[in-house]
């Protein structure tokens, strides 16, 4: 099938966006994605099949990355939470699916200088790329991107 399937996962306490921390996180939720998906692709939009999932465990997000994989999801937009800061494990399960992976974060990670933990990313260095600071705007411009790479792949 044309087009490309992209998984837009998060991991612990994200499944609340728009109600958690308004003030770090942001008002809209999650299903405000595919509008603003929309709204920056046009068209294009069309391009991709999107699938969300939210799991508050890290083994939970190792098996859905798995199953990713299983399935030959294209691309990946993830949200790992405080995982990004602590899971070596993440890390691992992203260095040999070999699923592009862009890293997100609805706030700037590396601007919470209050929080110094949070400025570390382990799935970072396994990631093509990283989008923070944007609130849900943030996840659009991953997919956008990955759709890019994607198809610049397809065509070499
Ligand atoms: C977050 C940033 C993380 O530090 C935090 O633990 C989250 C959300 C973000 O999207 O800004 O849960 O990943």
């Amino acid at each position: 099938m044309a087009g490309f399937d992209i998984l837009v996962l998060n991991g612990p306490n994200l499944g609340y966006i728009g109600k958690r921390q308004p003030e770090i996180y942001g008002s809209q939720g999650m299903d405000q994605v595919p509008a603003l998906v929309r709204e920056l692709m046009g068209e294009k939009a069309n391009d991709v099949r999107l699938s969300f999932f939210q799991t508050n465990s890290e083994g939970g997000l190792i098996d859905r990355l798995e199953q990713a994989r299983n399935h030959g999801v294209h691309g990946i937009v993830f949200n790992a939470g405080a995982y990004t800061h602590t899971s070596l494990a993440l890390a691992d399960c992203l260095a040999w699916i070999t699923i592009p992976c862009v890293e997100v974060h609805l706030s700037n990670i590396w601007a919470r200088t209050d929080e110094p933990l949070r400025q570390r990313s382990y799935i970072g260095s396994r990631c093509v790329g990283v989008v923070a600071g944007f609130g849900l705007l943030s996840y659009a411009l991953a997919v956008q991107s990955l759709w890019r790479l994607l198809s610049e792949k397809q065509t070499i």
